[in-house]
């Protein structure tokens, strides 16, 4: 189970039986679950006949409590829920130790900072070519981030100025965002790559802007393939058309001849024998076309698609070739049916999509008699077949990814931030003011990690403690480095 943040997204059923969504706040140093009174009148909830005593910082009070049913990071919680006032405190929930213990949720309190950043603060853009599968994946991204623009690729315009150089999006400069997911067809690669250069190290983008050009080209990808050592078909490739004829001469047959920027099976060849592959190569020589000639994986036409984000294969589906075709695309008329990928074949798909640069990646695999080989990635895959054949929600798989990657991203950038901060402003002065949240646990006050850092201050450490109304001050004994709260 993943751990949960200091802040977490709650449903809770109403007593009219709707679902209501909302924050609420995690805390392992509070023995019981609270919410605030008026939400709980406004759901139509209690008042319980129940009561429960409460110790709190403010000693011990007996609050009314309830039986609710809600559910917190997917898990469906029965609890007793004492009703209290909140109204002045920033979450209407608190989850205390009775549901953490019970239900064996883990608290990451590093987590807990990066929900501060709030779930509803963050933004996003999909720049794409508004196909159904982006179209989806805006929608779930929607019910994550504050709000999500739909950006038509087609409407960029780069402007690379001396002075100034900025992306346009229909005339006006293209907002910020704490995520942009960029995805094009290979024809938009270097769009989609300028878009990504210039994005990139100010929002999290799950495309690095090298990738593009190079997913785009199974030729490309196959050399950084090779390079890292990812098991695939072997594959040729020649200069000229007298080295296309000679390396023709010289494979075993039967072999695929593919274009190096096709899609969706359209560029994919069968020749049996070198008089077939010849003859194709009269046809391309004509059409001008660069071509990679592959040996052939006599799978009985059937491939693999998996869906890789960051570090895990979320969803993977056996494409079978309709009867009378080798290829095995859906848009060809493939089935897809959805497969569990055994750990090695996984392995290999993460390992693509991360020697690729790419956090969201299809990889599409033969299985070979020794194990998968990779023969293409995707970095824009169509989701309604991968969808259909698993039944996994995959636009939600990626927008659930995109948000705990923006998240990540807003919170290093503002570690950096406060980093940078104290890297400027701490070395000349003795004592820096931050303005910050800070929690309080019981007996505990948690301190940001940079205000630590600054002062040193280890576990044992004696310090003199002043304290008045609104000012708390800790000073190092026979020290004169002082750590201002
Ligand atoms: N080396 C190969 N051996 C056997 N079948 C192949 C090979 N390469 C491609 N195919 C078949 O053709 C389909 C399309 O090839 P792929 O390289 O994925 O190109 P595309 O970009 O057109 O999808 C594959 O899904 C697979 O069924
Ligand atoms: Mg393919």
């Amino acid at each position: 189970m993943e751990p949960l943040g200091g802040v977490e997204r709650v449903a809770l059923k109403t007593a009219g039986g709707e679902i209501r969504e909302f924050l609420a706040k995690v805390d392992t140093g509070s023995d019981g679950t609270s919410l605030d009174e008026s939400v709980a009148k406004d759901l139509g909830l209690g008042p319980g006949a129940v009561t429960s005593k409460v110790k709190s910082s403010h000693g011990v009070s007996v609050r009314p409590v309830i039986h609710c049913t809600f559910t917190l990071a997917g898990v469906q919680i029965n609890a007793d829920v004492n009703i209290t006032d909140r109204s002045k405190l920033k979450f209407p929930m608190l989850i205390g130790k009775d549901v953490l213990n019970r239900y064996g949720f883990i608290v990451d309190t590093n987590k807990e900072l990066l929900l501060h950043v709030g779930r509803s603060e963050l933004t996003a853009a999909v720049v794409s070519l508004g196909s159904e599968s982006s179209l989806r994946t805006i929608d779930e991204m929607g019910k994550l981030f504050k709000h999500v623009d739909n950006i038509d690729m087609k409407k960029i315009e780069l402007r690379l100025d001396p002075k100034k150089h900025e992306i346009l999006y229909g005339g006006k400069p293209l907002g910020s965002y704490d995520c942009v997911y960029v995805k094009g067809s290979f024809r938009y690669a270097q769009v989609s790559e300028t878009i990504a250069r210039f994005i990139f190290s100010k929002c999290y983008t799950p495309i690095h802007p090298s990738s593009f050009e190079v997913v785009h080209d199974k030729l490309s990808t196959h050399l950084v393939l090779h390079e890292n050592n990812i098991p695939m078909p072997a594959t040729y490739f020649a200069a000229s058309r007298s080295a296309a004829r000679d390396l023709l001469k010289g494979v075993k047959y039967p072999i695929i001849m593919k274009f190096p920027k096709g899609t969706q099976g359209k560029g994919v060849l069968f020749a049996d024998s070198y008089t077939s592959a010849n003859t194709i190569l009269d046809a391309l020589d004509t059409l001008k076309q660069p071509f990679i000639v592959q040996e052939y994986i006599d799978t009985n036409g059937e491939d693999i698609r998996a869906i890789v984000l960051g570090n895990h294969v979320v969803a993977a589906m056996k494409r079978k070739a309709a009867s009378d075709d080798i290829r095995s695309n859906i848009h060809m008329g493939g089935l897809g049916e959805k497969v569990t990928l055994d750990e090695k074949t996984s392995a290999i798909c993460v390992k693509t999509a991360k020697v690729l640069m790419a956090d969201i990646c299809a990889v599409d695999l033969l299985m070979g008699p020794h194990g998968a080989l990779v023969i293409e990635a995707n970095i824009s895959p169509g989701l309604q077949g991968i969808t259909k054949a698993t039944g996994i929600n995959v636009a939600q798989e990626i927008a659930k990814f995109l948000y705990d990657k923006a998240v990540e991203f807003r919170k290093r950038s503002m570690s950096d931030d406060t980093q940078k901060l104290f890297e400027e402003t701490g070395l000349g002065k003795s004592t820096i003011t931050l303005t910050t949240e800070i929690g309080v646990r019981g007996n505990s006050i948690l301190i940001p990690d940079a205000a630590i850092k600054k002062t040193g201050f280890v576990d044992g450490d004696m310090v003199e403690l002043s304290v008045s109304d609104s000012e708390l001050k800790l000073k190092r004994k026979n020290d004169n480095k002082t750590g201002g709260l």
